[in-house]
């Protein structure tokens, strides 16, 4: 009280305050750590001095830009560099902040376009903060976690029928380049449209022409409105690409404490690792496997292991992965890709031979799997689509035979011909997903054989006439199977030779 008292009173002569500040001073020792910058390059900065400076410590230089800290050493400290500037030499004098990293989170974020450090890259004034959130926190404790309950829709038929993914499910999206993986993870932002979820796109060290037509498509189908995207181009800071998936993960991470359900897609994660490679062989860490540190396994799984569906106690909000990875002519085995597929609870795995073949999407189901995506599948889809599954694997099995002109048994012959029919219903463009009542409505028919003796070029036709159909109808995924039975057999015309028999 009588601190605050003296305070007042001196506020009002501020002469008189000084006089008594200068008669009270007591000289005392204060420390204050100042640092020097060694060398700079690539990226980081080597720096001397700051004894205390501690890991993802904030550095300021005095040029007004910031680094983060990122290696201690006995005697020198490395920093990766979080701004471009030409002002930064040997000699330039560092402080440290006191501070972690943080971005800017909150619904203020959606719609826009912003680099992993929250600064807006889309031309329009910065985003309003709401709050700040820290990069790097833990994971949800396992008491906070719930099972995986509730199915998040990609619209991609092949998927949501066998390969069904759930809310704060980490999923994979693995292959070649060029086959399709970002394909996959547009489509599934676009289909959130009008389900309430909120996603978030980080792109990792792409080209400045992928950057664009990814925000053009998102904005196109009116999914730039609930979505944040992260950019981190080819040609910015190694230390912004590092940090791009921790900034989406805590902007995502912040909705999902809300009680919301979010969508963060990781778009590549292989360029991520090389970056961090390259930060690592630059700051001398030894190398390991194919040359990457020993701790990117954890990295990957910190950043990973914060997906979660949370339990109705925590707000119940969920965060749903699709991290991509890349393959070099579709071997599995390499590091990168054995660490993801390790770390998420499944992948899509795209092959260059389907693509080829001009099956797209270009997923080979023999090799994807979702390990927990069924749990939260809707029971009519996942029976439905659990018959049609069967057929096409054993249709798979029995392919591989009739390319070398092998005679069949003739059951044999139903099973490949059943087989073909299923290779083009799962045919699907890119930016054409569909509705949930429509998978189911297409497996029933299938199951059905409601297409039988259709050639390959009727089914689209078909299929267009179902799903208009069924946009119509007040069937829903509860309704009785008996009475999507006999919709369906209103809505396509009778196959041609063995009638409705
Ligand atoms: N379902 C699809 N139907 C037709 N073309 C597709 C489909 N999915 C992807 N493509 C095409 O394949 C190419 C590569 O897709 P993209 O998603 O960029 O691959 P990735 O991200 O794996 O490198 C693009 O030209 C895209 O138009
Ligand atoms: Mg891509």
């Amino acid at each position: 009280m009588t601190d605050k008292s003296t305070e007042l009173k001196s506020a009002e002569s501020p002469l008189a305050s000084r006089a008594s500040w200068l008669e009270n001073y007591q000289p005392a020792l204060r420390i204050h750590e100042q640092g020097t910058v060694v060398s700079v390059g690539d990226g980081i900065a080597w720096i001397a001095g700051l004894p205390s400076a501690a890991m993802d410590d904030i550095l300021s230089f005095d040029d007004g830009s910031r680094a983060m800290v990122f290696d201690l050493s006995e005697k020198l400290i490395g920093a990766i560099l979080l701004h471009e500037t030409d002002d930064l030499t040997a000699g330039t004098t560092v402080h440290r902040s006191g501070r972690t990293l943080s971005v800017p989170a909150g619904d203020s974020l959606l719609g826009r376009v912003v680099d992993p450090l929250g600064v807006a890259l889309d031309g329009i004034e910065p985003p309003e903060r709401t709050t700040w959130q820290p990069l790097e926190t833990g994971s949800p404790p396992i008491v906070a976690r719930d099972f995986v309950n509730q199915p998040l829709y990609s619209g991609i038929k092949i998927i949501d029928s066998m390969i069904p993914i759930g809310k704060g499910q980490r999923q994979l999206l693995i292959g070649d380049e060029g086959l399709g993986r970002s394909s996959i993870a547009i489509d599934t932002v676009i289909n959130q449209r009008g389900r309430n979820v909120y996603c978030v796109y980080v792109l990792i060290g792409q080209k400045r022409s992928t950057v664009v037509s990814t925000i053009d498509t998102l904005r196109e189908f009116n999914a730039l409105e609930y979505t944040t995207v992260v950019v981190a181009e080819a040609g910015s800071l190694p230390g912004l690409q590092h940090l791009a998936p921790f900034a989406g993960c805590a902007i995502a991470e912040f909705w999902m404490r809300q009680g919301r359900d979010v969508l963060v897609v990781y778009d590549d994660l292989s360029t991520h690792a090389k970056t961090y490679r390259e930060l690592s062989l630059l700051l001398r860490r030894p190398p390991g496997r194919e040359a990457y540190p020993g701790d990117i396994f954890s990295v990957h799984a910190r950043l990973l292991e914060r997906s979660t569906c949370l339990n109705a106690s925590y707000g119940g909000g969920s965060m749903t992965a699709l991290p991509i990875v890349e393959t070099q002519q579709g071997e599995i085995a390499a590091f990168i890709p054995t660490n993801l597929i390790s770390i998420t609870d499944g992948q899509v795995y795209l092959d260059s031979d389907l693509f080829s073949a001009g099956f797209r999407p270009a997923i080979d189901i023999a090799r994807s799997v979702s390990r927990i995506g069924g749990q939260a599948q809707h029971p009519r889809i996942k029976q439905e689509a659990g018959r049609m599954k069967l057929d096409y694997l054993q249709y798979l099995e029995l392919e591989v035979f009739t390319r070398f002109g092998a005679r069949l048994e003739t059951s044999m012959e139903t099973v490949i011909d059943r087989g073909r029919l299923l290779r083009e219903l799962l045919k699907q463009d890119r930016l054409k997903p569909v509705q949930a009542t429509f998978q189911l409505a297409w497996l029933i028919a299938f199951n059905d054989n409601r297409f039988a003796d259709a050639k390959p070029e009727d089914i689209p036709p078909l299929l267009a006439t179902l799903e208009d159909a069924v946009r119509e109808s007040t069937l829903t995924l509860d309704s009785e199977r008996e009475l999507w039975s006999k919709a369906i057999v209103n809505w396509l015309p009778v196959p041609a030779e063995k009638g409705s028999a």
